[in-house]
């Protein structure tokens, strides 16, 4: 079983309006609604990937109902800990004549230091049956950033794998606390190195999977716009993994990060190979791209993109440069 972990559970409405114009009045061509927050995102890939998964986390008020039937509708198994305040709705609406999504994402639920304890006993029930945890996404306001951290270290005990896709501060304290790996896209890990990349230098990428690892974590993932950098453990080593597969025309690229992350997570959960585990990931990050809703994939067609990601070992000469 994976336990995914989402402190800010939503309902996610899509709209997609041609030639959109701020100050103007639109129709919708199509419109969607699926519940959302990124664990909750990678929940519905694991799901669709036939891998046992619980999404857990906060919901509350009639939106907090709503998510957690429609999770049970896409007959994906959750158990939250149920909040006073009211879940959030985030609205992305998608322009198909030029491809420019915007996002307007309501302020989320306040949660109370008891709802936080009860939320943690109800993590360490699950994790106790559980082979991974993923953390996944931002905290819910007014939130100590150490929460992660400190469930993160609460769950060493259970010898659980733990996963982390979160940025910012978020991202440092739970680096921090030691999980067994993370995985920011391209803006994250530079944001956490304290310099942007200046384009494809393997050197750059080498240097960020360091600093990474150096905060904590055991593995480090970077996701970039045509696939990711890996540092995985290899024997008593690290080797050093750039992923690539052709760029598609992305019809709706949000989530594809969390696919990704399920993706991988799902061919190591089934004793697949880490080569293996990559190029799932990046093929599934790569189909999501192509269907409406975060986390949607095609088993079928991610078994097809598998067979075109490039990978390449970097040699250690250029990890020492
Ligand atoms: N247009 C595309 N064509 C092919 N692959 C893509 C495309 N966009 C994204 N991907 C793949 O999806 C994976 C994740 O991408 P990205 O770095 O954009 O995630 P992200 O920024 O974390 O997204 P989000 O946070 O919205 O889930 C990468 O491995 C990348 O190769
Ligand atoms: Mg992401």
């Amino acid at each position: 079983m994976i336990i995914t972990v989402t402190l800010n559970a939503a309902i996610d409405k899509t709209l997609i309006v041609p030639n959109f114009q701020p100050g103007r009045r639109h129709r919708t061509v199509e419109q969607g609604t699926l519940p959302g927050g990124k664990g909750v995102n990678v929940a519905r890939t694991l799901k669709r990937l036939g891998i046992p998964v619980i999404a857990t986390g906060f919901q509350g008020g009639p939106t907090g109902t709503r998510i957690v039937e429609a999770l049970t509708a896409e007959q994906v198994l959750s158990d939250f800990v149920r909040i006073r305040e009211e879940s959030r709705t985030n609205t992305a609406l998608l322009d198909p004549t030029n491809g420019i999504q915007t996002e307007i994402n309501e302020r989320g639920p306040q949660v109370s230091e008891q709802e936080v304890e009860l939320f943690r006993e109800k993590l360490l029930y699950l994790a106790s049956g559980a082979a991974m945890v993923i953390f996944a996404g931002s905290l819910p306001r007014a939130v100590d950033a150490t929460l992660y951290g400190d469930l993160i270290r609460d769950l060493r005990q259970t010898g659980v794998t733990v996963a982390v896709d979160a940025d910012g501060e978020v991202l440092q304290h739970a680096a921090r606390s030691g999980p067994t790996i993370v995985s920011p896209n391209r803006r994250e890990a530079e944001e956490l190195v304290g310099y942007e990349f200046s384009g494809d230098a393997d050197v750059e990428l080498i240097d960020a999977l360091g600093a990474l690892r150096g905060l904590g974590p055991q593995e480090a993932l970077i996701t970039l716009p045509d696939g990711c950098a890996a540092a995985l453990r290899e024997g008593n080593g690290i080797g050093i993994t750039r992923a690539r597969i052709p760029h598609r025309e992305a019809l709706a690229p949000i989530g594809s990060g969390d696919a990704f992350l399920a993706g991988f997570l799902a061919a190591r959960y089934q004793g697949r190979s880490d080569a293996d585990a990559l190029r799932y990931a990046v093929a599934c990050g790569a189909d999501s791209t192509q269907r409406l809703g975060a986390g949607v994939v095609d088993p079928d067609e991610v078994a097809r993109l598998s067979d075109m990601v490039e990978l390449m070992q970097l040699e250690p000469d250029v990890a020492a440069a």
